[in-house]
């Protein structure tokens, strides 16, 4: 089932995730969009009752700070992504955040084809293992872990810089031209800054500016495309209207916002926005 957003973007439409549950939705798969943690607090209450699943697709947001992360309450796991467009990256993989013990075991027995032991602890060959569970092929090679370790330990380091550089990006950035995200506090947390994701003005025409920027040597990218006209999702949500997904899709631009700009190339993509917008 796939339900709107607020027209801001920044939580599921509560009433229609409420009407999903109540029509037997097993599971609700929030997104914290550009990173920003989702209202996971609300819609744990609306599980908790449906005695649905609640997992958040943080895929961007390893580092950013939701606000009922201390407080006590139903839970809510988060997924994030170690790919190379993310914040840190380990070339590929991601992981589970904010799981019990237990549940922690069940996902190393999947991700390990359902065996209870890791390879590792099988060496010295008194270990025995099992296979508990069907499971998949899934573990994350030493190499890739050890390169995203290297960049975990400076995670805190790596968010600061990147606030810095969308204070530096929004100050640049007139007003009017574009709503740009916040580097700090957000509708439901604390943000790690990772992905510039603009909302240009509804009278302007995205794909024109980006061309425009593409032009001038400023790549940038759409974050994201309207769901619901993706050719796998399509069929599934025949007839039905996603109003404020698709006006904020239309009108969403990612801009670049890797912490090693420079004040010139901040100076450079405001610039280049500015012109792109005013044509
Ligand atoms: C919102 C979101 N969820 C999930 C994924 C998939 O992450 P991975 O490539 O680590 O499987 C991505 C990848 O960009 C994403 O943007």
């Amino acid at each position: 089932v796939v339900v709107d957003v607020t027209p801001d973007g920044d939580s599921l439409d509560l009433d229609q995730v409420e009407a999903a549950l109540r029509r037997g939705a097993a599971a609700v798969v929030p997104l914290a969009w550009r990173g920003e943690p989702s209202n996971t607090s609300a819609l744990a209450r609306l599980c908790d009752v449906a005695g649905a699943t609640l997992v958040e697709d943080g895929a961007y947001a390893l580092g950013s700070v939701r606000d009922d992360a201390t407080t006590p309450g139903p839970r809510c796991p988060v997924v994030v992504s170690f790919h190379p467009t993310k914040i840190i990256t380990g070339g590929l993989g991601g992981a589970v955040l904010g799981v019990s013990a237990v549940e922690a075991a069940q996902l190393r027995s999947f991700r390990n084809q359902g065996l209870t032991t890791p390879a590792w602890s099988r060496r010295d060959r008194t270990t025995t293992y099992a296979f508990q569970d069907v499971g998949f092929a899934l573990e994350m090679s030493d190499v890739h872990a050890a390169i995203a370790l290297s960049q975990l330990r400076r995670l805190d380091q790596i968010v600061l810089l990147r606030r810095a550089i969308f204070l530096s990006l929004t100050q640049h950035i007139g007003q009017g031209i574009a709503v740009c995200p916040s580097s700090g506090r957000t509708a439901h947390g604390w943000s790690n800054a990772s992905m510039f994701a603009v909302r240009l003005q509804p009278e302007c025409d995205r794909d024109t500016v980006s061309d425009r920027l593409l032009a001038v040597g400023i790549g940038s990218a759409v974050h994201y495309p309207f769901l619901a006209d993706q050719p796998a999702v399509r069929p599934l949500v025949a007839g039905k209207q996603f109003p404020n997904a698709q006006a904020l899709s239309a009108g969403t631009l990612t801009l670049p916002s890797h912490p090693s700009l420079t004040m010139i190339e901040i100076a450079r993509i405001a610039d280049a926005l500015t012109q792109a917008v005013d044509g």
